[in-house]
């Protein structure tokens, strides 16, 4: 390709991704395609001869769209929000262009530079202490942009441990960094990401997970108990990640309570507002950030939330230099006439090589103006409110943490196999996309407002179709019992069915709960047995449940969606399935369609009027008849059986782990 054409063709690719991000409602959000959908679609080998333009641009929509999951959609609530912006494009198009890569002032001055500045800028605006800034009397801290998140709580984690080694051979002069680094300990509340703990397994410092309250948030009194459990065992502690704004529900850890902590003990504190980090845009939003000054570092994803599309990740340190004394090199080529007195961000971080990103923060930054950027966080929590809003007033449904910024979790008051079912339905519809994530063993759904473009009819439309694949999930289920062998209902509770008829003819809404008789540990076996497919790795084989390495996960439950459940959480399934079904189940194998496809689809073939009545005779307004003792299931024998391990979101064995 020569310059002109790539004049031409890029005009025409610009059209084409202003058409795609204009039309995007028009798009089914998540693909229906299977693992290995596009190896028929390619050649073997790459062409030797060079293909003409028109060739490969036509694949795009041959063979790239069909797999694509539309992140930028409206009707995209899983995960958080990975937004782009039409200036934030035009900044990475400028970037890419350039292509300098900044790991030295010397390298590309005008990438360290613009960064530098950005980053004082974007602090300011978030409201952030000034011992973060690059120009402030006093300071020894500053700014930068990394790729992920994951990638600056390791940084700091490595940051950390190397001021705590030095401390310690003051006195230990002696003893080898290995010795003293098996000592150290650092903390995470059991809602943090699982990108702390993966800081930890590289950097082999020990983490450890404590419990939340109520509010799913970490209390200054759990980190000093913890800290002086931990000091009694001879182990050192050396850094707290709090999290503001979790990935399971969007809780936020107690900053103010935990920083006094940090400061007295001689923790490192490190702030993962991965996602909320751009709701402190906003003046009123900053409460959170109450005890914020304590911290060494704080770091969010501009490319969540804030329209900056990935990668670009925010990180601040309150000390430079104990950052440098972790990371810095000196290799001869890489010295120049200003090493020392310039910033040399390959000092800063792991990688050697840095893009251009903060173009495409600045063009953002300056296109919108801090009051649009302020205004669009604004919309997506008003958005997120009126779907909370639709949520609370069905009976059916409930929310069981409370909505934080753009996140509303809520789930079916039936029972976890019924959220499950919901969810697969839901999925299945490439109407929107949606993922789970647990809570107490509370399977639960996460609904993300995440576009920009998300209007009030996208909300009530969205509503709409969970509601009403609710309710027919709703009705079938409740069919599908009075077809599985309780005859007696048909003649009895007539005066319940014409109260429960009456209201539901005042509300418009069931509430049904599952009963049966169903011998639920022989249940649970086969449907095990009969779904699980062949080879593939079990969530329990995977975390180790059968081998008995299952008791931390327990205090990890909300940022795993793949979790073991315990107890009566698929009580709800088990009743579901008649002894007819689990003898079919035995007989025909499940491995493609799952257990419940073999649910008698009793519903279709009754006449409506009975069909309605019966129902409603089943429709039973008291919650608290739903439990029943499960006996000895394997843990997540709903998820096998529902086959959600196939699916795409669940191929990431945490939610957050998924969530970007
Ligand atoms: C709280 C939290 N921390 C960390 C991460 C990981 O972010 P990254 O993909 O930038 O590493 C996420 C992802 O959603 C998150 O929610």
């Amino acid at each position: 390709m020569q310059a002109a054409e790539y004049n031409r063709r890029g005009k025409e690719l610009i059209d084409y991704i202003t058409e795609y991000l204009t039309q995007i409602r028009l798009r089914r959000v998540s693909p229906d395609v299977q693992p290995g959908y596009m190896r028929s679609l390619l050649p073997e080998n790459a062409p030797i001869e060079p293909e003409n333009w028109e060739e490969i641009f036509h694949d795009i929509e041959k063979i790239i769209m069909p797999g694509v999951v539309h992140w930028q959609s409206p009707y995209m609530h899983a995960y958080f929000p990975a937004l782009n912006s039409w200036p934030s494009l035009l900044g990475d198009m400028l970037a890419d262009a350039i292509n300098c890569l900044g790991f030295t002032w010397a390298s590309s001055p005008a990438c360290t530079e613009l960064e530098i500045n950005v980053l004082d800028w974007l602090c300011k605006a978030l409201g952030l202490p000034s011992h973060f800034l690059h120009h402030h009397a006093g300071s020894r801290g500053g700014g930068m942009l990394q790729s992920t998140v994951s990638e600056c709580t390791l940084v700091s984690l490595l940051a950390a441990r190397k001021t705590k080694i030095l401390k310690l051979k003051e006195t230990e002069a002696d003893t080898d960094d290995s010795v003293l680094n098996s000592r150290l300990v650092a903390y995470a509340s059991d809602q943090a990401h699982s990108s702390v703990e993966k800081a930890g397994l590289i950097s082999l410092v020990k983490i450890r997970f404590l419990p939340t309250d109520e509010q799913f948030s970490l209390r200054g009194e759990t980190l000093q108990t913890a800290i002086e459990e931990d000091r009694r065992k001879g182990l050192v502690p050396v850094l707290l990640c709090a999290t503001l704004g979790t990935t399971g529900v969007c809780s936020f850890d107690c900053l103010s309570e935990l920083g006094p902590v940090c400061a007295r003990e001689g923790l490192w504190l490190h702030v993962d507002a991965a996602y909320a980090g751009s709701a402190f845009l906003c003046p009123e939003l900053r409460g959170f950030l109450n005890g914020i000054d304590f911290a060494d570092s704080f770091v969010f994803n501009p490319s969540k939330w804030m329209m900056v599309h990935f990668d670009c990740t925010a990180f601040w340190v309150k000390d430079k230099y104990k950052l440098q004394q972790t990371f810095t090199v000196d290799p001869v080529y890489l010295r120049h006439e200003n090493s020392g007195a310039a910033t040399d961000f390959m000092h800063w971080q792991i990688p050697l090589s840095r893009r251009f990103r903060s173009l495409k923060l600045w063009f953002v930054m300056r296109s919108f103006g801090v009051r649009n950027l302020q205004e669009h966080i604004r919309h997506g929590i008003d958005m997120a409110k009126l779907f909370e809003s639709f949520v609370s007033a069905d009976p059916n449904f409930e929310i069981p943490a409370q909505r934080h910024l753009g996140l509303v979790v809520f789930c079916l008051k039936g029972g976890n196999s019924l959220t499950q079912e919901l969810l697969r339905e839901l999925t299945k519809s490439g109407t929107m996309y949606l993922i789970p994530a647990v809570i107490s063993s509370k399977l639960v759904i996460r609904f993300t407002v995440t576009s920009q473009f998300t209007t009030k009819e996208d909300i009530v439309r969205d509503w709409d179709i969970i509601h009403h694949t609710a309710t027919a999930i709703l009705a079938k289920k409740a069919v599908d019992r009075i077809i599985s062998g309780s005859g007696e209902v048909l003649t009895a509770h007539s005066d319940m069915v014409d109260r429960v008829e009456a209201r539901d003819e005042e509300q418009g809404t069931l509430e049904c709960q599952p009963r049966g008789n169903i011998d639920t540990q022989e249940a649970g076996h086969i449907t095990y047995m009969a779904t699980r497919p062949q080879n593939a790795m079990l969530p329990s084989d995977t975390y180790g449940h059968q081998n008995g390495l299952d008791h931390r996960r327990t205090t990890r439950s909300l940022s795993c969606n793949g979790e073991m459940l315990t107890g009566p959480k698929d009580s709800d399934l088990l009743r579901l399935l008649s002894k007819d079904v689990i003898t079919a189940t035995r007989n025909v194998s499940c491995i493609k369609e799952g257990v419940l496809s073999k649910i008698p689809e009793c519903a279709g073939i009754l006449e409506k009027r009975v069909s309605r009545r019966l129902t409603k005779q089943y429709s039973v307004p008291v919650f608290s008849q739903c439990g029943i003792r499960c006996g000895v299931i394997r843990p997540c024998c709903s998820f096998m059986a529902l086959q959600i391990f196939n699916k795409p979101w669940f191929a990431c064995s945490r939610v957050s782990s998924a969530l970007t």
